[in-house]
């Protein structure tokens, strides 16, 4: 053994490795935080009935949404809208076709989820422009892809199109539910409402788009008895099949 060098180099490496496996299980650690995390926010999570006066700042709303609009859907089409609705005179006109339910005027922001209702061969081409642009690639490379997808919905009655359409603003809604609960953002998920009323009064026809789903926002209210109750969901053997 060539000393001291030798001796030096395996206390180096016996010192490396003590880091490495320090930080490994801080890193490994964090991930069973960030799992836990996920799991406390949805036994947190609740469809709120009552919400409180506290708004979602700006910057929490903005975070939100961009997290929502990196939601799969098929192909990438992204087929829909997320319209915000701070306004208490418009949510004021929608409360007549909310079946009473007075937390649309309550809470922080209106969200509503809304499809496009012009579904085919306008919502590839948007589609194609856009990864053109990301991808630097040209129209032309994209042109299989495109027929494709084009192919793909020409298949489709219209009826299967706004299906398909409202299918992907689901999507999105699932994920905005999930992203809000890790921020500590109160929900409620809602389709108790008059679609055609809430179309009419945003105007959405003439934007080609239609709603799907709706979802204040906001931090529950401490009156709202819908938060103590326990979560009725069927056990893991009941949902989860495993083959
Ligand atoms: C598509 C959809 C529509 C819903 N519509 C309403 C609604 O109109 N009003 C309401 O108070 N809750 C509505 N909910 C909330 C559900 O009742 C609630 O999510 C369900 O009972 C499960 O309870 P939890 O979300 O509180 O855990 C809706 C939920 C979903 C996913």
């Amino acid at each position: 053994m060539n000393l001291p060098s030798d001796l030096v180099i395996i206390s180096f490496i016996k010192v490396t490795e003590k880091t490495l496996i320090f930080w490994l299980t801080i890193h490994q650690q964090k991930e069973r935080e960030v799992k836990m995390k996920l799991l406390d926010a949805l036994h947190w999570r609740y469809g709120v009935k009552q919400f409180s006066d506290k708004k979602v700042s700006e910057e929490d709303l903005k975070n939100l949404l961009n997290a929502t609009r990196l939601s799969a859907s098929s192909y990438g089409l992204q087929p829909y809208n997320i319209i915000v609705v701070e306004s208490a005179k418009i949510r004021k006109q929608l409360l007549p076709f909310s079946y009473g339910q007075d937390k649309i005027a309550q809470s922080s922001h209106l969200i509503i989820f809304a499809a496009h209702s012009k579904v085919g061969d306008v919502t590839v081409d948007r589609y194609i422009d856009k990864h053109a642009l990301i991808t630097d690639k040209s129209h032309q490379q994209l042109s299989n892809f495109s027929a494709h997808m084009k192919s793909a919905l020409s298949n489709k009655t219209e009826l299967q199109k706004q299906e398909w359409a409202h299918q992907q603003a689901y999507i999105a809604l699932g994920n905005f539910l999930t992203c809000a609960a890790v921020m500590k953002i109160d929900s409620c998920p809602m389709t108790g409402i008059d679609n055609a009323g809430y179309d009419l009064v945003l105007g959405l026809d003439k934007k080609g788009l239609t709603t799907s789903v709706i979802c204040p926002i906001g931090y529950r209210n401490k009156d709202d008895m819908q938060a103590h109750s326990p979560k009725v969901r069927f056990d893991y053997d009941e949902v989860i099949m495993e083959l």
